[in-house]
């Protein structure tokens, strides 16, 4: 049994053992390392994958949302909004811009971003929003469009944590302007390294990333945008995520299973579960809910149950930027990060551990 962790990466990859060893043998006797092949496959695979015209591998999923936001048009003093609750990346990313990020609360029902606090919150300054698929769930696109259209603003989906969500067929990844990925190995397509993309449909920002990601070049040695970086895909991981990529619509239904195991497994009066039932949402975490959460989260680890905080900080509380947020207040946000609870899930976990870890919270007396 390995409850012990939320996720089992050695476990995960354990499967396609002998595909991801050939893939890496085929990389290290070809002598081509990064943004060759491998990685110009890879690409063409993961666009058709999320129905985009374009996918632009880069070397992490903050670079993805940083070169996201250059790539339409974001720069220094520009506010772009995001939610507090989804781990400073967007902050990180926003802000190596010299932009300001600007936190919009929080839906209550589903955590994702609230987009009637977002229009209160507009400004002249006001030039993209981000909106993270959260734990998995695809937001509802229909208003925050409404809202960018209206502001003639750009819309940035983080699909870090929501690769192969999907609602009547139009995937993560395919509603914005732009859309940035992370395949840190933990997510559910995940590389055995770093690695990133930028998705999207616009021929003009699929260009300027392409740019972005190797030091502003337009031609070798031709500098001629800035604002750039080094942030290539390496062939290595490119030819591991292909190899990955067609497991992933597979596993995304196991971690739903998972999730649904868990929703008729949990009983507990004082604890809210998820509401996880279509494609729209791909069970990266599952997240629970208790306004005594400290107390469950001890009885868990006392009983062997791995669980970990996502995320236990809100943005503007976070000690580096603290101070610039001083007037800063999100009811939604503040109650929330104060109740959850992530629980194993990861394509590889039995039931039978599923309904042990049930079995277990239900047993909880605060
Ligand atoms: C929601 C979200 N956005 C962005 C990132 C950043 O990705 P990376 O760690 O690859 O930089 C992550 C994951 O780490 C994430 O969960």
């Amino acid at each position: 049994m390995s409850i012990d962790r939320i996720n089992d990466l050695a476990l995960h990859n354990r499967a396609l053992a002998g595909a991801l060893h050939a893939a890496a043998g085929r990389v290290i006797d070809s002598g081509w390392y990064a943004l060759g092949p491998e990685v110009a496959a890879f690409e063409q695979a993961f666009a058709a994958y999320c129905g985009a015209a374009h996918v632009i591998g880069v070397a992490n999923g903050t670079d993805a949302l940083e070169l996201a936001l250059r790539a339409v048009g974001v720069q220094a003093g520009d506010e772009v909004f995001t939610v507090a609750n989804a781990g400073f990346y967007a902050s990180t990313a926003i802000r190596a811009i010299g932009a300001v990020p600007v936190y919009a609360d929080i839906q209550p029902h589903n955590l994702l971003l609230d987009p009637q606090d977002a229009a209160q919150r507009i400004s002249k300054k006001t030039r993209a929003l981000i909106v993270t698929h959260l734990f998995g769930q695809l937001a509802d696109m229909a208003p925050l469009q409404a809202l960018v259209n209206a502001h003639g603003i750009a819309l940035v989906e983080d699909c870090a944590q929501a690769h192969g969500a999907q609602r009547n067929g139009q995937r993560a990844g395919s509603f914005g302007d732009v859309a940035a990925f992370s395949f840190f190995p933990t997510k559910n397509l995940g590389a055995l390294g770093d690695g990133g993309a930028v998705v999207t449909r616009r021929d003009d920002v699929a260009a300027r990333v392409r740019s972005l990601r190797q030091y502003g070049w337009t031609s070798k040695y031709t500098v001629a945008d800035s604002g750039a970086r080094n942030s290539r895909l390496d062939e290595l991981q490119a030819a591991l995520l292909s190899v990955k990529l067609p497991h992933l619509d597979g596993w995304n239904s196991r971690r739903r299973a998972i999730a649904a195991r868990y929703a008729e497994g949990i009983t507990h009066p004082l604890i809210t579960v998820p509401a996880i039932a279509g494609e729209d949402h791909v069970a990266h975490l599952y997240v629970i809910r208790s306004a005594q959460r400290d107390s469950l989260k001890l009885h868990l680890q006392q009983h062997g149950i791995g669980c970990d905080i996502h995320y236990p900080v809100l943005d503007y509380r976070q000690p580096a930027v603290a101070a610039a947020h001083a007037g800063v207040t999100l009811p939604a946000s503040e109650r929330v990060v104060a109740e959850i609870l992530t629980l194993p899930c990861y394509p590889e976990l039995e039931l039978a551990e599923v309904d042990a870890i049930a079995a277990c919270i239900n047993r909880w007396s605060p």
